[in-house]
């Protein structure tokens, strides 16, 4: 397992397994791995010949007033976890490899108007423009992403087929902690009080993925859901909505696959969770 942090090492590196016919796959992440990631990275080495998890805190991602700076990160230990479950590269590159002097940007219309792209204004460009630089320096046959960030799995997915990228995009389902709370790097800034409080989250999310099977409406799922976050002192709601799967766009009624999704402060950290109704 070998660390790399230039884009024309990586491309050198992998010309010569590309030759040889062997395939690829890309777990994109911004370090700092749970079992979240774990779950990505063996989903892809199971799939494919050679594994690269890319590990970049994506600055252009951020908004002016979120993380950047606080956002974690360690990359020794993220190198020992992708080592044990072996991947073969990490690609791990700092912020002027990738946007020196930068003037192009990938972005989507639509589809990041609502949910997260609502509230963080740029947020998608940045992620869209990382995961093409991404796809283009690597050329992995593959990219796994989690079902957590369900919306930038939708807008990768599109963005992938409008602009022709090949690359096939594999969706992971999402990993809990064993109480039920969605793994995220940003749950590490939760005070044990605030960590407790966290819980409503997936309580609501499973309390209306249940209503939602038996037949409840939208309205009532949402109402319910709200009434589980609102009961909870610490959590303050961002979104709960239920959009299209494909376009993100509000629906009230589940005709067609539908996202449940839901951004909650618990003091500082907004956290995100959801569930997928397939009909
Ligand atoms: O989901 C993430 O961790 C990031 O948005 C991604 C896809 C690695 C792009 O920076």
């Amino acid at each position: 397992m070998k660390v790399i942090k230039k884009v024309k090492d990586l491309r050198e590196v992998l010309k010569v397994y590309k030759k040889e016919g062997r395939t690829i796959g890309l777990v994109p992440t911004m370090g700092f791995l749970h079992k979240g990631h774990a779950s990505l990275i063996k989903r892809a080495v199971s799939d494919n010949d050679i594994v690269v998890v890319s590990d970049f805190v994506n600055p252009i991602q951020f908004g002016p007033n979120e993380d950047l700076d606080a956002y974690p990160r360690d990359i020794e230990a993220d190198s020992k976890l992708c080592e044990s479950l072996g991947a073969d590269f990490i690609f791990n590159p700092d912020p002027s490899e990738m946007y020196h002097d930068k003037k192009a940007f990938v972005d989507i219309e639509g589809l990041s108007d609502n949910l997260c792209g609502a509230r963080r204004p740029g947020h998608f460009r940045g992620v869209c423009t990382v995961c093409t630089k991404l796809f283009n320096i690597v050329g992995s046959d593959r990219a796994y992403f989690g079902q957590k960030d369900a919306q930038q799995l939708s807008i990768i997915k599109k963005m992938v087929g409008d602009l022709n990228i090949p690359v096939e995009i594999i969706a992971c389902p999402i990993v809990r902690e064993d109480d039920g709370l969605a793994m995220s790097s940003r749950n590490t800034y939760l005070t044990s009080k605030e960590r407790k409080a966290a819980l409503c989250l997936s309580k609501a999310i499973f309390a209306g993925e249940k209503m939602a099977k038996e037949g409840a409406s939208v309205k009532e799922v949402l109402t319910k859901i709200e009434e589980i976050i609102s009961a909870e002192k610490l959590a303050k709601i961002d979104y709960i909505s239920a959009v299209d799967l494909e376009t993100i766009k509000d629906v009230d009624d589940f005709s067609k696959a539908t996202l449940v999704a839901l951004a909650v402060y618990i003091g500082k950290t907004r956290l995100i969770d959801n569930f997928i109704y397939e009909v």
